[in-house]
Parts: structure tokens; sequence; C-alpha cells
């Protein structure tokens, strides 16, 4: 077992991480500056130390304590945010992730299991989309993941840090048995905001075109549950402490589902009809996106449990009865 400093271990994918390294028995310290996340996704049996990764010092202090891997998902990541305001996002994402490199080279902590995003793509030449698809961001929260891979890369390299970057696609779901307690504030994505219509906090919903060359011509993702997330972060922190090997490798579900497909299990799932309407393609969206993620199950021994949509979204819905 390790002792794992698990930054941004307050927000929403981070806390579900939190959760299955103490289910595996693992000593976790989380370290958060509390911004998107919440004390409510806090665990007892964690300690907690509220800290900026702006701020070097609090990262070194923080690795000073034995800490055997670091679990690293503090970060912005909102895509338009990222156009409007590059510089937020430079900081946090790219500042960010180096002071974190630099803290475990001082600290002589090794092993990095990197939270990354299948932003890094860009618009998919090929379908699924596997790890070597070549890197072509097309917004610049997909570079800020981008860049932060390459750096770890050279760390590597250069610093003996081993790294394992976690490409996830579509991030959905929370914890079934419902331990996680706080919901995602100001949700960005697609099922946080149909399950905001659903309760009345909006007035309906739009979908984003419906003229792809799709089934229904409506964009299809892959959608992947985040505790199938939080099963490979622990998987990758124990290869990670036998395995001297970098890694990068996509997370997903390999399975396509479309907008309309997630509003009509939505619809099931609650048992009534929504409100939404059509509008134009949002810019920048591919028709498709899929993850071949054959690598992750080789090399992990991860298998995601959730494939069934409509499963997915009563993890979700949960949250709000
Ligand atoms: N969509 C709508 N209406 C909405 C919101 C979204 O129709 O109100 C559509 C989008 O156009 C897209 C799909 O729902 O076709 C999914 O959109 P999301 O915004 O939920 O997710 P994205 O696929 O755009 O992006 C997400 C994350 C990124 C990550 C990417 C990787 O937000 O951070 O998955 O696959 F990089």
């Amino acid at each position: 077992m390790a002792k794992v400093l698990v930054i941004g271990g307050a927000g929403y994918i981070g806390s579900h991480v939190a959760l299955e390294l103490l289910e595996k028995g693992h000593d976790v310290v989380v370290f958060d500056n509390l911004s998107t996340g919440q004390k409510m996704n806090l665990f007892d049996k964690a300690a907690f130390i509220e800290g900026d990764i702006l701020d070097p010092k609090a990262l070194n202090d923080a690795m000073s304590d034995d800490i055997d891997a670091v679990v690293h998902l503090a970060g912005k990541k909102a895509v338009g945010e990222s156009m409007e305001n590059p510089s937020l996002y430079a900081s946090t994402n790219i500042e960010g992730t180096i002071n974190i490199l630099n803290a475990m080279v001082c600290q002589n902590v090794r092993h990095l299991v990197f939270s990354s995003s299948a932003a890094v793509y860009g618009m998919p030449s090929y379908l699924p989309v596997d790890e070597n698809h070549l890197k072509k961001p097309i917004n610049f929260y997909g570079y800020t993941k981008s860049l932060a891979e390459d750096l770890m890369e050279w760390y590597a390299r250069l610093k003996g840090i081993n790294y394992i970057a976690l490409r996830y696609f579509n991030a959905v779901g929370y914890d079934a048995k419902g331990r996680v307690k706080g919901k995602e504030k100001n949700p960005q994505n697609l099922l946080p905001i149909i399950m905001e219509a659903a309760t009345g906090k909006r007035k309906g919903f739009c979908i984003f075109g419906n003229d792809y060359d799709t089934r229904d011509g409506t964009c299809e993702r892959d959608y992947i549950h985040v505790s199938d997330l939080a099963d490979a972060h622990e998987k990758a922190v124990q290869k990670l402490m036998t395995d001297t090997t970098s890694y990068r490798l996509n997370l997903g579900t390999g399975i396509g589902v479309s907008v309309l497909e997630v509003v009509k299990a939505t619809e099931k799932v609650i048992g009534r009809p929504l409100e939404y309407a059509y509008q134009g393609r949002r810019p920048g969206d591919p028709a498709k996106l899929v993850a071949k993620a054959d690598l992750a199950r080789q090399i992990l021994g991860w298998e995601p449990k959730y494939t069934n949509i409509e499963d997915i979204i009563q993890t979700t819905w949960h949250m709000e009865e």
C-alpha cells in the first residue's frame, strides 16, 4: 500500500479517486485549494491540506511527509473558458504542473498519475482513437494537457520520475453508494446540464446540431463513469510502484452514445419527458469521439464496469433525488 498525495482531491473526479484509494487501503492526503473542490467531498480517513498548486512551498511541505505517489487532478477544465482566458489556464494547468514536478524532484517523490484528457487529440482523424493518434489540440485547454504530458516526459527522462497520464474521455456519473456528497458547481457538460433542466434549475436545454454524420444526426461521445476512472487511478498508482516505465493511456468504454440517446435514456431514468430544442452546431465539436482503451486494459488490468448509459445516468440522478 502507498501513501498518496491526491492534488485536487476535493473535486469531482478527485474525490472519487480519494475514495477508491481509501477503499483499497492506501494512506491518502488530499491537497486542494477548494476553488472548485468542496469540503463535503473530504473523507474522515484522509488527511487534508488546504493549499494551492501555485504555491511551491505548500507543495514542498505536503510532499515532505513520506509521500510515495502523487495523483494530480488539480486543473481548470472548461474548454470555452480556456479560449477566453488562456492566462488562467496557463498558470493553473501549466505552471501548476511544473510546480508539482519540481516539488516531486525536490522531495524525491518518484511516481505521478496525471489527469489528462482526450482533448489532447483534437479532431480525430480515425476512430476509435488510440494513444498513437497525433496530438493536435484544437482548444487551449487541450493544449495545456498536452504540454503537461510533454513536461512529464522530460522530467521522466531527466529526473527519473515515472508517470501515467490518463486521458479521460467524457467523465460522468457519481459514486453509486452516495458516498461523494458534493455535486459539481457550475457544470458545463451535457449530462449535468440535462440534470439541471430535469430538476427545474434551468428551463430546458439545447442539443447542438442534428445534422452530423452519425446514427441520429447528433454527436457521439464515449461516456466513462467516474468510479471506473477512479479505479484506473488506483491501479495506476499500484503499477507505478512496481514499474519504471511511463505510460499515456486512454480511459473510455469504446462505446459511442449520441446526445439524443443520452436525452432519451435520461427521460427513461427520470420517468418523464424533458424540454429541449435543437440549435446549430457548437464550434469545435467532432461528430464522434470514441476511445480505444485496450492499452489501459493491458497495462493496468482495468475494465470499465459501467457500459450501459442508463446505469450511468441513474448514478447521476440519485444526487438529485
Ligand atoms: N451538448 C449539447 N448541449 C449542451 C451541452 C453539450 O448538445 O448543452 C453536446 C455537445 O455539443 C457534445 C456533447 O453534448 O456533442 C458532449 O458535450 P460536453 O460539453 O459534455 O463534452 P465534450 O465532448 O465537448 O468535452 C468533454 C470535456 C472535455 C474533454 C472531452 C474529451 O468537457 O474536457 O470531453 O472527450 F476534453
